[in-house]
């Protein structure tokens, strides 16, 4: 079964406990927590004050995606939450071999995520050490944004480059997902799906959610 992470960013931030409340009765596997810094990306979201208030009510494993520069400073900090993957962006971290050895040294799964603009290769001699990799699928900064439809290519590519190396590492996309993109993303390999607006904007986000879960592909 496809993997679902709704992404926080769409939520209603004066009521996030209703909204929190939903996915806890929901089928979503994950809870996608974005951060910005201002400085990595052209916006700020939210810091560590109110990921510890959801910490503490959320019931689904914690997907932190980090938009800030120099995240290894954080790692003590994400696994304080409980945090169970961590994604730091390849083009924040220049000794990305460390940064993943200390997510993991920390107890938590690691995760590394490319800008649309990233090529996959860039993966090729770290692979195997991730748990997953996360494809930026819009510029990161902001939720409800198009779709960069060269996404679909991208993950065929890194599908391949995961066969080819019996890497364990899972698909995810994130930005744009919706009826249209998701079905088209599950069936070149996609893992996890975050969705924001797609899920938060619907009348009924249980029963999205629900849908997005049962896309099938390439391996499920
Ligand atoms: C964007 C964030 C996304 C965002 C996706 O930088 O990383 O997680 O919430 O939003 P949608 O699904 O609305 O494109
Ligand atoms: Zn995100």
């Amino acid at each position: 079964m496809t993997k679902v992470s709704p992404s926080l960013l769409a939520a209603n931030f004066a009521n996030l406990s209703k909204d929190i409340d939903m996915i806890n009765r929901s089928e979503a596997d994950w809870l996608h927590l974005d951060v910005m810094d201002g400085v990595f990306v052209p916006n700020i979201s939210f810091g560590f004050p109110v990921l510890e208030a959801v910490a503490k009510i959320c019931k689904k494993p914690l997907d932190v995606h980090l938009m800030i520069v120099d995240p290894d400073k954080f790692i003590p900090q994400i696994q304080a939450l409980g945090a169970y993957m961590m994604n730091v962006h390849y083009e924040a971290c220049p000794h990305l071999h460390r940064t993943i050895q200390q997510i993991h040294d920390a107890g938590m799964k690691a995760g590394v995520t490319l800008n649309p603009h990233t090529p996959v290769s860039v993966l090729e001699e770290i692979i195997q050490d991730l748990d997953m990799v996360l494809l930026m699928t819009v510029n990161p900064g902001f939720g409800g944004q198009k779709f960069i439809d060269n996404s679909i290519q991208k993950v065929r590519r890194l599908r391949q480059l995961i066969q080819q190396t019996n890497s364990h590492a899972l698909i995810e996309v994130d930005g744009g997902v919706n009826g249209n993109t998701a079905p088209r993303l599950v069936e070149a390999g996609v893992d996890v799906l975050v969705a924001g607006s797609y899920v938060f904007s619907a009348e009924n986000p249980e029963e999205r959610i629900k849908e997005l879960k049962k896309l099938k592909g390439l391996k499920n």
